[in-house]
């Protein structure tokens, strides 16, 4: 095939190329290397597409300027491609690492968001981005579609593992850092990648949980809830946003102006480029079937701010033959070209372009530095969410909390449950074999993951004995009858057939729980009922789980229960009768050596839930920060009260709160309201407390969530100490959106609420006020006038 694009001039330019001088200011690079486009060129810079097609065609043909998913062998072919081309235009790589570089053999894999988020932990946070960022940017890719702004709130949805949780402000705050991590020092740096806020916005607020519904969503309930998170990833400086795939009150957000332009660069002043989801434009014609055909969808998604259109390769035809027909201004593509290329040009890929470095990733990938900081969070991801007192496990360390070689009273650990040597479910969706790429068949080295059942032989006292049996399977995939391709291309997931109980398996497990001293069950799920298009109906334990549990209650010995799973699933009565509970969601390459230290007391356990678990799949949804006005507290059949709440989380200690002080009652809408706690451990191990402050407006011209989390902050106290902790909330946080839709604070009375969880018993509360500005009337500063 003859590719017109193909570079044939002989070598020798006629005019001065600018563009390649990086002396020149951004902006004349930009115009320069514009002038010089055809349309064709132009609208193949607008094209991402799946580097697992035929290359040629990809990057000769469609003359695309950015690939996805490719294998390291094939972004270096690219690269070659891109040589080939009229004007050499440098690929923009893209990849998602979204805990750690997903799918590069041996990348340090990190727990998932969701499990991230449990450390309720900035900082360590952005470390683990910032060490995705330096293993990344040694392989040729330089843009990760991470961090997932999406609030969880209906858990039946298959992507609550790649979210940070429930709340809009943990979301912000844990998004913030982790995009700074990604991007470092700023783009020139070598080591920074570009960092993506999605799926922007509201794409998690499903029906019944199905992946990319509809979302019964209003702008005034976006702007409430599913915006804010997004705002801050802009003052973060995050360099581009992903369009969701799902349509707000029947407007797809790849077509919604208001939303693109408006808000996100108008309003909120976001400078950088916007890249759609998978076929987010094709899906207009054949899916949502809101476009007659792909030239009117090109018309659509450019004239509504898109920049790069993520596989739909009929885009290349469409839009050219858009402009051709007078439908599309050629002016409009240019906008969106320039705002690509700027971010080539401030990437340095022009110079530079940034392909994969062999010594670099030699010597950071997988390093030990970047292992023991996995380790770090696996630890601070995990949730002691029961402890009758059998944790830490007697003689798992020694009397004065020394690791120990041996003891005195050797003990046997029966590790039981189909997860409990999993390595790639403790590594979750998106990484290794789960299913995005096919060049990992067999996931990231068996060797780099440690299990439950390595943890505990590598650290249980050498005198005591670990039995390991499965006692339980989960299911099995089988593949969907109506094809191994959805219609935009993506393979299609397999069906879900739950085990049956295996009476012989379940009898070993038994048979070895029976004569252990502590039984240790790690159940939860697999990447089969995680992930796109896998939504689950209910969020039951699958297979013989349940079985297993059952027999291994009614055994009456001292047992744990180990959850690695993508979401909280809803426990039978036999899990709630262990004597302990850990959740540790999808917790990484180290998931299993952190837990092991929990379950045997070497470290203290401190991670909170970053949302709420129900008791039964009906009660959903259970967020916290749920809006006043319902009559009654209950379903006539159960309560509403969650299992497991926001912001709850057990140490192996007990702390106590006193009463909050607020310093200064009465602040201006300006000012910041500053209270203190003391905190006391009472008990006789150290604490780390995730101490967080929610704040109750009285009285509000809407309705609105009763309360809302606006700071939170940790502190070590160790035994027997006391100490003080300081809360900032600045007024100015205090808001609600008001009918009209504008975000304000209503001056008058408010409560902080401070506390170890979202839990209304373990809060305690301190009445402020917030007055008006000097000035203002009160009619202005509601802005109730529209409502009235
Ligand atoms: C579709 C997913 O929704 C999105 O999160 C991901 O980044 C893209 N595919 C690329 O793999």
């Amino acid at each position: 095939m003859t590719h017109p694009h193909v570079r044939t001039d002989p070598p020798g330019r006629p005019r001065p190329e600018r563009y390649l001088d990086p002396s020149t200011p951004v902006d004349e690079r930009v115009a320069d290397l514009i002038s010089r486009m055809t349309l064709a060129e132009k609208v193949g810079q607008m094209l991402q597409l799946d580097a697992r097609g035929d290359l040629d065609d990809l990057v000769l043909g469609s003359l695309c300027g950015s690939l996805l998913h490719a294998s390291p062998e094939r972004s270096v072919h690219a690269r070659e491609l891109v040589m080939r081309t009229r004007l050499q235009i440098p690929l923009l790589m893209a990849e998602d690492c979204i805990h750690g570089h997903s799918f590069w053999p041996g990348a340090t894999i990190f727990p998932t968001q969701l499990a991230m988020a449990c450390s309720w932990d900035r900082d360590l946070v952005g470390r683990a981005a910032r060490a995705t960022a330096v293993e990344v940017s040694a392989t040729g890719v330089h843009w990760t579609f991470s961090p997932v702004l999406c609030i969880a709130r209906d858990t039946r949805w298959g992507r609550v593992d790649e979210t940070f949780g429930e709340d809009p402000y943990l979301i912000g705050e844990l998004g913030a850092a982790m995009i700074q991590g990604y991007q470092g020092e700023g783009l020139d740096d070598r080591t920074a990648i570009l960092a993506t806020a999605k799926h922007f916005a509201g794409y998690s607020e499903t029906e019944g949980g199905r992946d990319a519904s509809e979302a019964g969503l209003s702008p005034r309930k976006l702007r409430s809830w599913f915006l804010p998170p997004f705002e801050k990833a802009v003052n973060a400086g995050c360099r581009t946003f992903m369009i969701g795939y799902q349509a707000v009150d029947g407007v797809p957000i790849t077509a919604n102006r208001w939303l693109l332009n408006d808000v996100l660069r108008d309003e909120w002043g976001f400078k950088g480029t916007l890249v759609t989801d998978w076929d987010n434009v094709g899906r207009m014609v054949w899916e949502q079937k809101v476009c007659a055909d792909n030239v009117e969808a090109a018309v659509v998604a450019v004239n509504a701010g898109n920049d790069l259109v993520m596989t739909t390769p009929a885009f290349f035809h469409a839009a050219q033959a858009a402009v051709a027909q007078g439908r599309l201004a050629e002016s409009a593509i240019d906008a969106a070209v320039a705002r690509l290329l700027r971010l080539k040009f401030e990437l340095g890929l022009f110079e530079d372009p940034r392909l994969p470095d062999r010594p670099r990733q030699q010597s950071v990938i997988g390093s030990a530095e970047h292992t023991a900081l996995n380790l770090e969070l696996s630890r601070r991801s995990l949730v002691l969410l029961r402890n009758t007192g059998m944790l830490p496990l007697d003689g798992g360390t020694a009397p004065d909390g020394a690791v120990r070689a041996s003891s005195a009273t050797p003990r046997t650990i029966a590790v039981l449950g189909p997860l409990a040597d999993d390595p790639h479910a403790q590594l979750g969706d998106w990484a290794g074999a789960s299913g995005q790429v096919d060049w990992l068949p067999d996931g990231h080295p068996r060797e780099l993951t440690t299990t439950v059942v390595d943890g505990f032989h590598h650290l249980a006292p050498d005198d005591w004995t670990v039995v390991h049996r499965r006692g339980a399977q989960i299911g099995r995939l089988i593949p969907d009858p109506s094809g191994p391709v959805l219609p935009d291309g993506q393979p299609r997931p397999e069906l879900f057939v739950p085990a049956e109980v295996d009476e012989a398996e379940l009898a070993e497990a038994v048979a070895a729980a029976s004569e252990a001293d502590y039984v240790v069950v790690v159940v939860g799920d697999t990447v089969g009922l995680t992930g796109e298009g896998r939504s689950t109906a209910t969020l039951d334990l699958m297979g013989s789980q349940i079985a297993l549990l059952d027999a291994i209650q009614k055994l009456d010995r001292p047992f744990v229960v180990v959850l690695i799973q993508g979401k909280p699933s809803t426990l039978p009565a036999s899990a709630l009768a262990a004597d302990a509970i850990v959740q540790a969601f999808n917790p990484g390459m180290q998931g299993g050596w952190a837990i092991a230290e929990l379950v045997l007391g070497h470290i203290e356990p401190s991670g909170r839930l970053p949302l709420s678990v129900p008791r039964h799949a009906g009660q959903l949804p259970v967020y916290y920060n749920q809006v006043r006005g319902q009559h009654g507290h209950r379903y006539a059949d159960l309560t509403q009260d969650p299992l497991f709440a926001f912001g709850e989380g057990l140490s192996y200690t007990t702390v106590r709160y006193s009463e909050p002080r607020i310093q200064n009652p009465v602040v201006p809408s300006t000012g910041t309201v500053r209270a203190t706690v003391t905190l006391t451990n009472t008990g006789r191990r150290p604490a780390r407390e995730t101490v967080q402050a929610y704040v109750r407006d009285r009285v509000t011209s809407v309705t609105w969530a009763d309360r809302e989390l606006k700071a939170f902050t940790q502190v070590d106290v160790h035994p027997g100490d006391s100490v003080e902790v300081e809360i900032l909330v600045p007024a100015g946080d205090c808001t609600v959106v008001d009918a009209s839709g504008r975000r304000v604070v209503e001056p008058g009375e408010f409560e902080l609420l401070v506390g170890s969880s979202s839990r209304i018993e373990d809060l305690r509360a301190a009445a402020f006020t917030i007055e008006h500005p000097r000035g203002a009337t009160t009619a202005a500063f509601l802005g109730r006038d529209t409502m009235l």
